[in-house]
């Protein structure tokens, strides 16, 4: 009886449609994974102490270098839930007021002599290449002799910044596979060669802050977008209920 039922050709279809639904779904789930071969940073808007840790981080490590000139200090305490007291005394190193936006203190000129390139405002840095990408560049420094500062990066190959993280995440130097004749050789993976201040699960969590912060810094109304959310969903809820109880409110007098 069974084993009539599980042959007919309308089973033998289900399972072709089943089958063909998987196989969609792995090769959606391989490409994406691979996209571009980067790591994902699997960053959460919702997640304000990374963003807050990693306001820090960029505060101490990169503003230096790079400003965010379409971001105000009073917004970052206001959206990242940080006392302006602390952001006063943490974030503004050179003085200014609260309103005024986040605009480094190095002169485009020196920062190409001094790196060859200005280093770029970051404001729209996560929106032009994505959060993963910074994650994954802020991972591949190594050292190269051969670079002017000394360090190299395989996300960004020839980038002029040097690992500014470095203490944190130790050196990394390029384990490298020899190429054909007359080709460079192939970089096969970095290998830490002096540990840093954090391990590598720290230092995961350093990169990822970072990019949890530019990724909100890029689009600040996302934050609201998401909690508003919940609101839009608890007022529909609440208006099915409505509905519901008038719907029976108005058939009670027809029955
Ligand atoms: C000492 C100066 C300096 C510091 C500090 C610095 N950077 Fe940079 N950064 C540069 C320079 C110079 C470039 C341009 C590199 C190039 O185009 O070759 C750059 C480029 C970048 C880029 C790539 C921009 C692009 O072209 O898309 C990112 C992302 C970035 N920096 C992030 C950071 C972060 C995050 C920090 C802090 C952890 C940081 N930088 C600290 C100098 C610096």
């Amino acid at each position: 009886m069974t084993k009539a039922t599980t042959n007919t050709p309308r089973t033998a279809m289900f399972r072709k449609i089943a089958a063909l639904l998987v196989a969609g779904l792995i090769s959606v789930g391989v490409a994406h994974a691979s996209e571009g071969g980067l790591e994902p940073a699997n960053i959460r808007l919702d997640d304000v102490a990374s963003m807050q840790r990693g306001a820090r981080l960029f505060f101490n490590y990169c503003a230096g270098c790079h400003s965010l000139r379409f971001m105000r200090y009073s917004r970052i305490a206001e959206d990242l839930q940080l006392d302006p007291k602390d952001v006063e005394r943490n974030f503004m190193f050179g003085g200014g007021k609260i309103g005024d936006p986040v605009i480094g203190h190095m002169p485009p000129d020196d920062g190409t002599r001094w790196f060859g390139k200005a280093p770029p405002d970051l404001s729209l840095e996560a929106r032009s290449k994505g959060s993963d990408w910074i994650y994954n560049y802020l991972k591949s420094f190594y050292l190269d002799p051969s670079r002017p500062l000394g360090w190299n990066n395989t996300v960004f190959p020839n980038a002029s910044m040097p690992n500014v993280l470095w203490e944190l995440q130790g050196m990394q130097s390029a384990v490298t596979k020899p190429a054909a004749e007359g080709q460079d050789a192939v970089i096969e993976r970095l290998e830490l060669r002096t540990p840093g201040r954090q391990d590598a699960e720290e230092f995961d969590r350093t990169a990822r802050d970072i990019a949890t912060f530019l990724q909100y810094v890029g689009e600040p109304a996302a934050l609201q977008r998401e909690s508003m959310g919940v609101w839009v969903l608890l007022y529909l809820a609440l208006f099915t209920l409505l509905a519901y109880f008038l719907k029976h409110e108005f058939w009670k007098d027809v029955h």
